[in-house]
């Protein structure tokens, strides 16, 4: 043992993970249960070195981005106390769970007022990577540091060398004070949104991990970012195999090779990734989205003394219930440009004015607050297609709270099915999408680059 494992211990599975998000894991609990206690409220981020911190909103602790952990079938519960001067919730994205725990004001619960506490209590049905972050004032919330990564463990372990979230979020900020500048301009909004300038994974510009040299390491990637699509590779000196075993926490059924895969916000890969065997061999994270590619994190291959595993380690399959496509109906869903202004829920009151730029089907979430008719009503049970247009000359990744669907199709690009909670629509196209509505309650569906779900990329459909 040579080289400092500090890194990869703060980031291992387990007790360390725990400790370092700062919340307190309550031991003296049912220790069946996963216990953690969240306080959202303002929060210093030391983004920029040398700079003053960020002052920003988040969950308190010692993580930037906390990172909490249950295992697959184990009741997690969560209390949420609200410190942040303005009504808050959390959605727990990708979590297929009762409606009540939903997190989304008005729609599936009371907004939690400042000072109150919310407990969130549900037992994760599907093991992956999952994430959590506020419904209320989301841009403004989530774009200053309310988001973090929630993993549901494989009820037995799967094998990895390693296991390492990697957090992905720009900030707008200006990097002289470090204080954020205009998140959203309507120029942003109306078209691919306002891009954050400082680039970090983990709360950290460009920060380095020392992996095991020729094991097998899972890199967990989420997207919280509110605005950016990033397009990631990984690049090294010595070639450093990266498979995608995953697509927002489902395992895919055939694993394929890491090749500038576009992650939308809210989106999760995780990556199987073959650490070179030579010692001190470097490879990084690189996003290829932009004219400027820039490297997102960076490993080096270090000795360890133990064995590593040999294999890819495989991914169990959850539970997801199969689909019925022999006559279940199919829902076109347009998702257009759109013009005019509406009102919507915004920090807790119901009547601040907003643009609208973007609509579902010719309506618009700021045209009738969130508790507006739902865009579709499925029948409890039955499966259903839902066929997405994407007819505007912009990407969109289209988000269903409450269900874990089955990407079927494209008109644009070859699909090997595969489960997802987020599909990122390109310009022009069109997608089908298929789940057994078996989950009932009213759930959002909307575009997850949060300006365009502001202004108007919203709805909901109800399960009754
Ligand atoms: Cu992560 Cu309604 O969203
Ligand atoms: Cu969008």
């Amino acid at each position: 043992m040579v080289l400092s494992r500090r890194r990869f211990l703060q980031y291992s599975s387990g007790v360390a993970a725990t400790a370092l998000v700062g919340c307190n894991l309550n031991t003296k609990a049912d220790a069946s249960i996963a216990s953690y206690d969240l306080t959202a409220g303002p929060k210093d981020f030391q983004l920029l070195p040398g700079r003053p911190a960020t002052k920003g909103l988040g969950y308190r602790g010692d993580a930037a981005l906390p990172i909490l952990r249950v295992r697959q079938g184990q009741p997690l519960r969560v209390a949420l106390n609200n410190q942040l001067g303005e009504v808050t919730t959390i959605h727990w994205h990708g979590l297929r769970l009762p409606n009540p725990m939903d997190g989304v004001p008005y729609l599936t619960q009371k907004p939690i007022a400042d000072g109150e506490t919310f407990v969130y209590e549900f037992t994760p049905p599907d093991a992956g990577s999952f994430w959590f972050h506020p419904h209320a004032n989301s841009l403004q919330q989530a774009g200053r540091g309310l988001a973090g990564a929630l993993i549901v463990d494989e009820a037995e372990p799967v094998g990895f060398d390693e296991d390492l979230p990697l957090i992905i979020k720009d900030w707008v900020v200006d990097e002289d004070t470090g204080q954020f500048t205009e998140l959203t301009t309507p120029k942003g909004a109306a078209r691919a949104g306002t891009f954050g300038n400082v680039r970090t994974v983990n709360g950290e510009i460009l920060p380095r991990y020392n992996l095991p040299a020729g094991g097998w390491v899972r890199l967990r990637l989420f997207n919280v970012d509110v605005t950016r699509i990033y397009k990631v590779m990984l690049k090294g000196d010595d070639e450093a195999e990266a498979q995608i075993i995953a697509m927002d926490g489902m395992p895919l059924a055939t694993p394929r090779p890491l090749s500038r895969e576009a992650i939308g916000p809210g989106m999760r890969v995780d990556l199987a990734v073959h650490v070179p065997e030579r010692e001190g061999a470097e490879f990084w994270l690189q996003n290829t989205s932009t004219s400027q590619p820039w490297t997102m994190a960076h490993f080096t291959a270090v000795a360890v003394d133990k064995p590593v595993a040999k294999d890819r380690p495989k991914l169990p399959v959850n539970p997801i219930p199969a689909v019925d496509l022999q006559g279940a109906p199919v829902i076109p869903f347009r998702f257009d440009t759109g013009f005019g202004s509406g009102y919507a829920i915004c920090g807790g009151s119901m009547s601040r004015e907003y643009p609208v730029y973007w609509t579902v089907n010719n309506t618009s979430l700021p045209q009738s607050p969130v508790l507006m008719p739902p865009l579709a009503t499925l029948k409890r049970g039955q499966t259903a297609i839902f066929e997405l247009h994407n007819n505007t000359p912009h990407s969109h990744p289209i988000h269903l709270h409450g269900y874990s669907f089955t990407i079927l199709d494209s008109n644009k690009q070859e699909i090997d099915p595969y489960h997802a909670d987020t599909v990122l629509l390109s310009p022009k196209e069109r997608v089908r999408f298929a789940f057994l509505a078996d989950n009932p309650g009213a759930w959002m569906y909307h575009c997850h680059i949060i300006e365009h779900q502001e202004s108007g990329m919203s709805g909901n459909i109800q399960v009754s």
